[in-house]
Order: C-alpha cells, then sequence, then structure tokens
C-alpha cells in the first residue's frame, strides 16, 4: 500500500518538472549544474558584437579594417556581361551572357524565381497587377508596353540588381544566374501576350483550329 502513495507522488513530480513551468518566462540565468569552471565546455564563450570595443587589437576596435590590397573574392568579377548586364563596349547587354545556356531549364527555373520573387507586385501574368495591388501599391508597371518590350536584357538586369525607385534591390535575394533566368522568363511572357500564328510550330497549327 506504502508503494501506491509512493509511485503518486513521483508520478506528481514527474508531471510538475516536465509540464509545471512551460511558458514561463526567467529573468535570471539559469543555475549551471555543472558550472563552466570545473567543467570546460563551449557554454560561455567569448565573442565582439560589431562597433564594440576591444581590449585585444592595439587600435581597440572590434571591427577589422581591410588589409590594404585586398579584394574581396565575391568582388573579383571579370564577367561584364554575366555580373553587370553591360556589352564589352559598356551598353546594355542584348540578349543573354555567352556564359548563359538559354534552354528549357532555364526558363523552368526563371519561372520558379519570378514566381517567388516578382509575381507578388508584377502579377503572374507581368501585367502589375499582383496581391500587393489589393493592398495599396499601385505604381508597379506592366512588362507588356512597348518600352518594356522593347528594353535590353542587361537593363533589366541592372534593375533587379540595384532596384529602380519603388522596386528594392534584389541582389541580395536572386544570384546572377538566377537573375538571367527571370529575364528570360519576363521575355516568354512578354512574348505570349503578343504572340501570332507565326510563333506556332506547322505542325502544332492544326490544334488551334487554324490551317
Ligand atoms: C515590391 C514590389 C515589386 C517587386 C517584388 C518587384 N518589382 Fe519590379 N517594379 C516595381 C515597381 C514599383 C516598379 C516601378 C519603378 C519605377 O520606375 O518607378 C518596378 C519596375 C520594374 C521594371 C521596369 C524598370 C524600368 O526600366 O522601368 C522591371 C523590368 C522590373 N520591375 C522587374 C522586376 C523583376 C524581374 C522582379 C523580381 C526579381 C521585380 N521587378 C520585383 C515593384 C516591384
Amino acid at each position: 500500500m506504502r508503494n501506491v502513495y509512493l509511485v503518486t507522488f513521483f508520478i506528481a513530480v514527474l508531471i510538475v518538472s516536465v509540464f509545471g513551468l512551460r511558458g514561463r518566462h526567467f529573468t535570471q540565468p539559469p543555475i549551471e549544474v555543472f558550472p563552466e569552471w570545473a567543467f570546460p565546455g563551449m557554454k560561455h564563450q567569448p565573442k565582439y558584437k560589431p562597433q564594440s570595443e576591444s581590449k585585444f587589437f592595439a587600435d581597440g576596435r572590434t571591427d577589422r579594417p581591410i588589409p590594404a590590397n585586398t579584394v574581396s573574392r565575391t568582388e573579383l568579377r571579370t564577367d561584364d556581361e554575366l555580373y553587370l548586364g553591360k556589352a564589352a563596349d559598356g551598353s546594355w547587354l542584348r540578349g543573354f551572357p555567352k556564359s548563359i545556356t538559354v534552354d528549357a531549364q532555364l526558363m523552368a527555373r526563371g519561372h520558379e524565381r519570378f514566381s517567388i520573387y516578382c509575381a507578388p507586385c508584377h502579377g503572374a501574368l507581368g501585367d502589375g497587377n499582383g496581391i500587393t495591388k489589393q493592398y495599396g501599391m499601385g505604381a508597379t508597371p506592366t512588362y507588356h508596353d512597348t518600352r518594356l518590350r522593347e528594353i535590353a536584357e542587361g537593363e533589366i538586369f541592372n534593375t533587379i540588381t540595384h532596384g529602380k525607385t519603388n522596386m528594392l534591390p534584389y541582389a541580395d535575394k536572386v544570384t546572377p544566374h538566377d537573375r538571367w533566368a527571370i529575364i528570360l522568363y519576363v521575355r516568354s511572357l512578354q512574348r505570349a501576350q503578343n504572340g501570332t500564328v507565326a510563333d506556332v510550330p506547322a505542325d502544332h497549327r492544326s490544334e488551334l483550329g487554324l490551317k
């Protein structure tokens, strides 16, 4: 009989210790059962916060200046077509960089990335009627006006990279390769709105009810 009390007691303690303090906020650091000085581990690690003082460096700064004559590897970009959308003469590149393979795979990638990053404003059809319009963002242009249909691919690349007035830059979210994929998809959206029968391969025209 005594065991029944004992077991009930332990089950009660167990339930309270597992569930009892859930959701509580503690203002004090937790008690350390195994203190760091006795059991060195990785619980406490020295770290510097940005802009804070350093006692280690002679100039007292935590943020270290870049050593002279260093070039960040990510900045070492020699392919202007790929990374700037510029042709050899400095004008906006028309068409796609030589290092980009334009194929169905690139188109599929562009479709996917466009749906994530551009469609919320520019709309799935590129007509500027994305979901943000319903929330008051009215300034998104359609891709189907003459100017944007004729604009160089390189200039679209530049818009994605640096943004334009109300449009934020996407350089930190969309890689250069993906930017070209998106441009390819934008071009296909433009073609889709302005297609003619001549765009349909001859052996598929009958599917449209044409001869
Ligand atoms: C937050 C909404 C928003 C998103 C997301 C967005 N855009 Fe835009 N975009 C705009 C607005 C607003 C403008 C008009 C900028 C202006 O000219 O004032 C614009 C303009 C443009 C233009 C025309 C630039 C020109 O030369 O006039 C292109 C091309 C374009 N966007 C492509 C894209 C692509 C590609 C993406 C996805 C990577 C994208 N946008 C994502 C809002 C957006």
